[in-house]
């Protein structure tokens, strides 16, 4: 009798600059934490350090720049490139752009976004400085689901930080690196591991970690 070689778990990570979310989860792979395998990374902007960092690796990548098309055309363009790698998770790690609905739905429940803050409370860009500007004393970070909204899917894992009394944007956001890192690497093992279970806008968690 033969035993059946394990799938391997396939992601494509989509980005559009520095890429140190695509960074931990090549570490968090290398390092055994992880058992996905990344099998693409696309960026849509030119020569971004992110796409240097998977050529280190040896991952395949792609630049597919929105410039001059319309938003219909270049997610058509972006899900036939992703098709050709057929993951199970896309993992967009600082994807400076909003997926259209027919993204989304062609890869249904299959795409998480990480974000700087404790959403629902300051989705968008400038994350960290929303929350300093607030005044919060506490922000952190989420991997979501992604759906039609902006930063608006079912939750799967946050992690909160405190905010200190001399933070500035940059010092928060660099401080918020390292609990994004670990949050998304954790998020990506429950999803390899079939351990979320979506209910509705709910997420249900087999087990901790
Ligand atoms: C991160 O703060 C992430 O939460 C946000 O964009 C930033 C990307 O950083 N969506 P990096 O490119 O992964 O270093």
């Amino acid at each position: 009798m033969t035993l059946k070689a394990k799938q391997t778990f396939r992601i494509v990570v989509l980005v559009s600059g520095r890429g140190s979310n695509l960074q931990a989860i090549i570490d968090a792979i290398n390092a055994g934490k992880l058992k996905s395998q990344i099998v693409g990374v696309i960026s849509n902007v030119p020569k971004v350090f992110a796409l240097e960092r998977a050529e280190k690796h040896k991952i395949p990548t792609l630049t597919l720049s929105s410039k001059g098309l319309a938003n219909k055309v270049y997610f058509e363009e972006l899900a036939a490139a992703v098709q050709m790698w057929q993951p199970n998770l896309i993992v967009l790690a600082g994807f400076m752009k909003i997926v259209n609905s027919d993204f989304i739905s062609l890869f249904k429940n299959r795409i998480i976004n990480i974000h700087p803050s404790l959403l629902p409370s300051f989705p968008g860009l400038h994350a960290q400085k929303q929350a300093l500007d607030y005044g919060a004393k506490i922000t952190g970070c989420t991997v979501h689901f992604v759906d039609e909204g902006c930063d608006t899917g079912p939750i799967i894992l946050q992690r909160a930080l405190d905010v200190l009394p001399d933070d500035d944007e940059e010092s928060l956001s660099q401080r918020l690196l390292q609990v994004e890192h670990l949050t998304l690497t954790d998020a990506i093992s429950l999803l390899e591991n079939n351990k979320v279970i979506l209910q509705g806008r709910k997420t249900l968690l087999r087990e901790s970690l």
